[in-house]
């Protein structure tokens, strides 16, 4: 499964070198076994810029994203675990895939076609990623793995008709692809053989400092390319409202410090959200290509990211549920504000808001998110 977008990235590696040969590196691993004696892989992609990626069969999580710094050292910039039982334990869907329907699902149920679905309410009164099982807490069947000037590992999931509410087998793969210049991308893909919703996206903590740092994401430089976000209810399922940013915390069209807003009670929803879990307005409906949903600087180490994304909105969630029970990679007790997510994917609760376009999938047509992390050093 070697995508167009993967294609054109292999192009730009090549025109970027002056022609001469570059490559990626994938190698596969163990990394453990599920209670139920199935064996979980580990696929590490690196580059020789210092860029490396490693991703899990279980959850098609990506459990470490090393990144070089300003002056070239890297470190690893999502927070996670060093194995498979932490992931059991406290999955927090750090790195995860998430889906069948990433974010909420006001009251756990949607109409389609006039027929009523309920799904498994595991957030309060609503669904949250999926529900009890989403893809992240599957076992994802790996299809490919190949170095090359983009090293690449291909992931499958089919997920039953019924499970866990949704109508419809929907048949998933995810590639994840790593180039000479650091670019990640994944790529879900997903079908259908009944009419069903789908909306998948990857749940990386981001900390720009690295995960063991011991500093928080307070001082990263947040800018998000967005007019508007939707309001939510004290259950965080979106009003309906579309909101503009101007003149709210929320206007982060010029690059703004998160915590420079992060305690402003004098606005209601960064109390609802305990901070941000918002979804940001990038634009009203899929593109064809992926568009700058945000960009993240990190002024003491000087890495930057990107993410592009063809999905129309963006969920910035600050970790306001990370409380100090977790110990990461690194040894150290992630806390609130150690590191933030930046989630492209359709607006949480769409199934429900034909104001907010659609989430559905019809047999024959094929659901395609193209999700790309660029890296890149400031002074
Ligand atoms: C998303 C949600 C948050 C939270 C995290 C997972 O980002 O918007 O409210 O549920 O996932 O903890």
């Amino acid at each position: 499964m070697f995508s167009r977008f993967a294609a054109a990235c292999t192009a730009f590696a090549f025109a970027a070198s002056g022609g001469a040969a570059v490559a990626a590196d994938a190698q596969r691993a163990d990394f453990g076994t599920l209670p139920d004696g199935r064996k979980v892989e580990v696929i590490t992609l690196s580059n020789s810029h210092g860029h490396s990626a490693r991703v899990l069969s279980y959850g098609a999580i990506l459990q470490a994203l090393k990144v070089p710094d300003r002056k070239g050292k890297s470190e690893d910039v999502i927070e996670g675990y060093n194995d498979l039982a932490g992931y059991l334990a406290k999955p927090n869907y750090f790195g995860s895939t998430v889906g069948r329907y990433a974010n909420r699902i006001g009251a756990g149920r949607f109409m389609l076609d006039g027929q009523a679905y309920t799904l498994a309410k595991n957030d309060g009164p609503n669904t949250l990623h999926g529900g009890m099982r989403g893809f992240d807490k599957q076992l994802w069947q790996v299809l490919d793995v190949s170095s090359g000037p983009v090293a690449h590992v291909t992931m499958s999931y089919v997920s039953p008709d019924g499970e866990e509410g949704y109508p419809g087998t929907l048949k998933v793969t995810v590639t994840y692809s790593l180039d000479e210049q650091g670019t990640l991308s994944i790529e879900y893909r997903a079908t259908t053989d009944k009419a069903t919703v789908v909306n998948l996206t990857g749940h990386s903590y981001f900390n720009l400092s690295g995960e063991g740092s011991g500093h928080g994401i307070l001082n990263h430089l947040l800018t998000i390319p967005a007019q508007a976000y939707t309001p939510v209810d004290d259950t965080l399922i979106p009003t309906g409202e579309i909101r503009a940013v101007a003149g709210t915390p929320f206007d982060f069209r010029k690059p703004v410090s998160i915590g420079e807003r992060l305690r402003d009670g004098s606005d209601r929803q960064m109390v609802l959200g305990r901070g941000y879990d918002h979804n940001w307005v990038i634009q009203k409906a899929p593109s064809t290509v992926p568009v700058l949903h945000a960009r993240l600087t990190d002024p003491r180490s000087g890495r930057q990211m990107e993410v592009w994304s063809n999905q129309p909105g963006l969920q910035f969630y600050s970790g306001n549920f990370i409380d100090g029970t977790i110990v990461g990679k690194s040894g150290k007790v992630y806390r609130q504000s150690d590191a933030l997510c930046l989630e492209p994917q359709v607006f949480p609760d769409t199934p429900n808001k034909p104001q907010f376009g659609s989430a559905r999938l019809d047999p024959g047509k094929e659901y395609v998110h193209t999700l790309v992390y660029r890296f890149s050093t400031v002074r």
